[in-house]
This record gives structure tokens, C-alpha cells and sequence, in this order.
């Protein structure tokens, strides 16, 4: 019933998927059906769910006669007014998401990868065909982030947001911290524990983390990100012994997904970061997710929570779903008014921990902090330790460009007393 006491069609919706989050927000719809009805004034019914296998043994029960895996039966049901995308995968999600919007139905979606690739073109669509596009579980599973940064936060110019987006590669870095362990024994275990894929590439090279990060920006600046300008650099460059060295300095290694805005335009960028411990993120830890933004009115946030699983994301699906039942939530799909500079790698300017072997003899740190020195790079703190052939130097920057840096280091790496440059990992937070 409305306000006026006239019945109001249930809201039907089409779900595509029912793996581990289609099973969720069937699971949740089911289960706490009742008091969603009385909050939304819409009951909300599953009314097909498309699939590959219908024989298949599913994580919850479910009528048969819901299970499809014919696209039209939902595309051509007039009663359906709303699908919700949980399959993955950019095809063919992408072209069912296009085929619904313009059928008129509104879309809910997870699915950072067709959004980081896809989105300008869908978001553009779904606005001129007047439909509701909500993609809150596509970025930090459970946390209302994308909700906080297009509605609550509206009122302010975001400036930065530094995110912990990735479970899989936090819980492989907490692991390798606390025990020592390789980035391979890390990895087993956390594929052990359902936490990585058998083919974790998309988690380790960060490639997740960069389809989320765009999405943030993009909502953040209010301008689109084009994928091919985010900088995106893994974790499988991280050894225990870096892990070591940023313990004596006071660091936490985490992946951070990393966007800001400066008066030159926009950075955006994915790798493996050294933060001082006292720093908000570095206490996030294992599979958890956190993102930290700075507004100028509301000062410093950080959202906190669980990144993925069935029903964290689900809760993230599921208030989507409402906000297409109330007709509420932001109705413009696409939230990029602007079209502001995306700046390239080589013009960051960060602090730099950087790990050298060299030969183990006099005036050796002499001639590479002359290379530093002539390169504009000046230097925070030096750890030369041990002795032996070769030995390491660990050098922690000032802030420099990173085109000023790759200069210096090409220069290091070209003197006959260094064997190698091991690792170079940007530092982030306050010196
Ligand atoms: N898992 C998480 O914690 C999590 C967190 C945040 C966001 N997401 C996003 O949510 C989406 C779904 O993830 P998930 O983990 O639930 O995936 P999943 O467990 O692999 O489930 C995918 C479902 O989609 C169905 N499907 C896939 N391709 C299909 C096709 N071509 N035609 C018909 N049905 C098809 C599968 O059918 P069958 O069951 O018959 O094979 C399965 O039910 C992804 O975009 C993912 O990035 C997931």
C-alpha cells in the first residue's frame, strides 16, 4: 500500500547469477522479505534467475521453475522491471546489461571489471533511457562507500582517497608481516582458506584494485577515469626482506589503490605502498577492506569492513535494490560532469624506499648519493648494514617526481660498485 492506502506492485526482479553473491541476495530477500516490504512499501520478489547449469547444486534452495538459462525469458517478461547482474565477467554481461536497459529495465550490478571497461558507454545509456544504474557491491563489497562519496559526501571537493581494495593481496601481506613467510606460501594458504582464485593474477597484479579505483575517482572527481592511465603495479616484487627493512623504519606495506587530485589534474595509481605504522590503513588487516578520504568541509573518513563474501555483498546488492524500489538513490547513472587532465605516472611526486646491493668497499654510499643529489632527490634516512660481497643499502627519499627518481636510479644502476637495484616501493602518510 502507498500513503493513500492504493496497492503498489511489488517490485520483480530478473537476477543474473547464482553463485556466491546471487545466492546471498537471494538468501537475504528470502529471509528478511517481511521487513524489507514494510521499509521499501514494495514487496520484492525473485521472480527468474538465469544460469548456466540448471542441474547444478546450489548454495540455497530454490524453486526449479526460477532457474533459466534463456536471457529472453527475463528481457521479454514486461513484469520484470529490475536486474540485478551477478554473473562477472565483462562478456557477456556487458552486452545482457545493454540489452536490459534497453528493454527498460533498471540495472544493479557488481561487477567492477565491465564497470572499469564499460561503464562510460552503460551509465550513458541507462540516463538516456531514464533508468536506475546502482553499482554499490562492484567496490569494497559490504561498504557503502560509492553511496557515501555520490550522496553523503556531495557537499565537499574530495581531494584524496587511499583504499585497501583488495582482500586476497592484504591478507597475503598481512601473512608474509606477521611470520616472515614468501609471497608464494602466503598465497597457498590464503587459496587454502577460499580467499584467492586458483589464477589469482587479477588480485596480485592489482588489476582488481585498479577496476575499483577507477570507479572511486571517477565518482570522486567527477570526471572518468580512463583505465589505461591508472598506474597499476602488484605485489609480486615483495620480499620478506623489504618487509624487514620497512619494520626498523617504522612501515606497514599494504597495496593501496591511490587517487588524487591536484592542480595539475588527476593521479591515479595501484602499488605496493610503505605507510608509517601510526597511519589509519595500517592496522587493516587480512581480508578486511578500508578506504580513507579527505574532503575539504567533513576533514578525514575512513570506511571500514568486509570487502567480498556472500552476504557482506549481498547487503551491498540488496540496498541497491531498494533504493530502485523507493525510486530513490542518485537516478543519474553517471556522475562524471567533468572531464578534468589525468596525469601521467612520471609526473607523482612521492617518498621512496629503495633496497640496493653494492660491493662491500669504501666510498661506495659517496657515489650513489652524489647520483641523488644530481638528480633533485634528497635523501630521509640511509640503513647500511652487515658486511659481505654483495652488501645492501636501503635509502628512504624526500618527495620527488617519479621522473626525477627513474632518472637517479638509472644512473645507480649504471656504477661498477652496484650489483643491482632489488626493490623500489613508494612511501606514503607524513615523514
Ligand atoms: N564473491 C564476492 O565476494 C564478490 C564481492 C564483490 C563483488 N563481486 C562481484 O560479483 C559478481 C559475481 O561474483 P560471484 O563470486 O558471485 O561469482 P560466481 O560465484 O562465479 O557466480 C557466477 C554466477 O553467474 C552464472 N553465470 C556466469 N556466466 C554465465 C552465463 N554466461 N550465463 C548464465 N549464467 C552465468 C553462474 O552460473 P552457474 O552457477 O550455473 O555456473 C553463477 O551462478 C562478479 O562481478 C564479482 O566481481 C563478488
Amino acid at each position: 500500500m502507498d500513503e493513500r492506502g492504493a496497492q503498489v506492485e511489488p517490485l520483480k526482479i530478473g537476477l543474473l547469477g547464482l553463485g556466491t553473491v546471487g545466492s546471498g541476495v537471494f538468501q537475504i530477500i528470502q529471509k528478511n522479505g517481511e521487513e524489507l516490504a514494510q521499509r521499501t512499501g514494495r514487496k520484492l520478489v525473485i521472480k527468474k534467475i538465469l544460469v548456466r547449469d540448471l542441474t547444478k547444486k546450489r548454495a540455497v534452495e530454490v524453486p526449479p521453475e526460477l532457474l533459466t538459462t534463456n536471457l529472453n525469458e527475463i528481457l521479454d517478461d514486461p513484469e520484470i522491471d529490475l536486474i540485478v547482474e551477478v554473473m562477472g565477467g565483462v562478456d557477456p554481461a556487458s552486452s545482457y546489461i545493454r540489452r536490459s536497459i534497453q528493454a527498460g529495465k533498471h540495472i544493479v550490478t557488481a561487477n567492477k571489471e565491465l564497470l572499469a571497461k564499460n561503464g562510460r558507454e552503460l551509465l550513458s545509456l541507462a540516463d538516456e533511457k531514464g533508468v536506475h544504474f546502482h553499482f554499490e557491491a562492484s567496490v569494497a563489497g559490504g561498504i557503502p562507500v560509492i553511496k557515501a562519496l555520490k550522496e553523503s559526501l556531495a557537499a565537499n571537493q574530495v581531494s584524496k582517497i587511499m583504499g585497501i581494495i583488495n582482500g586476497t593481496t592484504n591478507y597475503i601481506l598481512t601473512k608474509m608481516t606477521a611470520e616472515g613467510v614468501s609471497l608464494e606460501s602466503a598465497l597457498m594458504e590464503a587459496q587454502a582458506k577460499g580467499y584467492a582464485e586458483a589464477d589469482p593474477s587479477s588480485d596480485i597484479d592489482g588489476y582488481d584494485a585498479a577496476y575499483k579505483l577507477l570507479i572511486l575517482g571517477s565518482i570522486a572527481f567527477g570526471s572518468r577515469l580512463d583505465l589505461a592511465g591508472v598506474y597499476t603495479e602488484g605485489i609480486r616484487k615483495v620480499t620478506p626482506v623489504d618487509l624487514d627493512y620497512g619494520r626498523q623504519l617504522g612501515y606497514t606495506l599494504k597495496l593501496l589503490a591511490i587517487a588524487k587530485e591536484t592542480p595539475a589534474g588527476i593521479e591515479a595509481r595501484v602499488h605496493p605502498t610503505f605507510i608509517p605504522n601510526s597511519h589509519p590503513l595500517a592496522s587493516v588487516s587480512d581480508v578486511f577492506n578500508a578506504i580513507y578520504i579527505e574532503g575539504d568541509a567533513v576533514g578525514e573518513l575512513m570506511f571500514y569492513g568486509r570487502g567480498a563474501g556472500d552476504l557482506p555483498t549481498a547487503s551491498a546488492v540488496c540496498s541497491d535494490i531498494i533504493d530502485v524500489a523507493r525510486d530513490s538513490g542518485a537516478k543519474k547513472a553517471c556522475s562524471c560532469l567533468h572531464v578534468k587532465k589525468q596525469l601521467p605516472m612520471a609526473n607523482t611526486v612521492t617518498r621512496y624506499y629503495i633496497r640496493i646491493s653494492v660491493q662491500d668497499s669504501p666510498g661506495v654510499l659517496g657515489q650513489i648519493a652524489q647520483k641523488f643529489g644530481a638528480n633533485d632527490v634528497s635523501l630521509q634516512s640511509v640503513i647500511q648494514q652487515g658486511r659481505g660481497e654483495p652488501v645492501p643499502l636501503v635509502f628512504v627519499t624526500h618527495e620527488v617526481s617519479e621522473a626525477n627518481l627513474e632518472r637517479a636510479i638509472s644512473g645507480i644502476k649504471a656504477l661498477d660498485c652496484v650489483y643491482s637495484v632489488d626493490n623500489i616501493i613508494r612511501v606514503e602518510g607524513e615523514a
